[in-house]
């Protein structure tokens, strides 16, 4: 374990080569009070990434970047999340597109490039009360790795043609993660929410959704402050949580 570093986001890293789940390491050594706001956990390897809905992740070792940050939005109420949730996609995206590579956003928070999954984000929050108390901020970037088991999953270097430096990458991602979390912090809400928006895959367009059993079409008009999925069907103005509502066409 290296330690470097204080202050900012990404400042104090702490790498390892192999842990079963950044978000694990991390969670565990902010209760023993080992962590604070900023750090980092990085590793080159996990035996038990951690997806959304229980999914394992898959990476191969030193291929791709796998790192949970310890956050403390203190300034946030619990139901201004969907900001954090924006303020880190946005990082990501800020970070691929200094690097060439057009990227959109799948609400919530898939990082999409080409039609494939370039990187997952995993947000684990303590709250106490209305508020959060820390927030685990897991990031699994595909960088070089050059096929996947999953079907859907890509890499900067399958859409780019060449290698990256994962170091690099890191540090573009950290300096995007400090501009979007001051952006948060100075409540500039309509700026987040706007990008976000903007880089939505599928904004503006009609789709084909599945609510339970009922098919409808609707226009997709952007995220409220709440973070629902807001739908335009024939007029009618329909918002849904996350796992409310599926794509049924991409
Ligand atoms: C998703 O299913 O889209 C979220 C994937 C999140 C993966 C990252 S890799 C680093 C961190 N540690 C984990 O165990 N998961 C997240």
């Amino acid at each position: 374990m290296t330690l470097t570093g204080e202050e900012k986001i990404g400042m104090r890293c702490f790498r390892f080569q192999e842990l079963p789940s950044t978000n694990d390491t991390a969670r565990s050594l902010f209760h023993d009070g080992v962590l604070r706001h900023g750090d980092v956990v990085l590793c080159q390897y996990q035996t038990k990434g951690r997806g959304q809905e229980q999914a394992n992740w898959e990476s191969e070792p030193g291929q791709n970047v796998l790192l949970s940050c310890l956050l403390e939005p203190a300034f946030l109420e619990a139901e201004q999340q969907i900001y954090l949730n924006m303020a880190i996609c946005l990082s990501v995206a800020d970070t691929l597109r200094e690097n060439a590579i057009a990227c959109t956003i799948k609400w919530p928070n898939d990082i999409l490039a080409g039609q494939g999954k370039v990187c997952g984000i995993l947000i684990e929050n303590g709250l106490i009360q209305d508020r959060i108390r820390y927030s685990v901020v897991g990031i699994g970037l595909n960088v070089n790795q050059k096929s996947f088991a999953a079907s859907g999953a890509t890499s900067l270097t399958m859409i780019g043609g060449r290698s990256f430096e994962t170091g690099m990458i890191f540090d573009s991602l950290m300096n995007h993660l400090n501009l979007r979390w001051n952006q948060m912090k100075a409540g500039e809400w309509s700026t987040l929410r706007t990008d976000y928006d903007a880089s939505l895959y599928g904004f503006g367009t009609t789709r084909q959704w599945k609510q339970g059993r009922r098919h409808f079409s609707g226009i997709m008009k952007g995220v409220d402050d709440s973070g629902r999925l807001v739908l335009d069907s024939d007029g009618q103005i329909l918002r849904f949580h996350n796992k409310e509502v599926q794509w049924i066409t991409d």
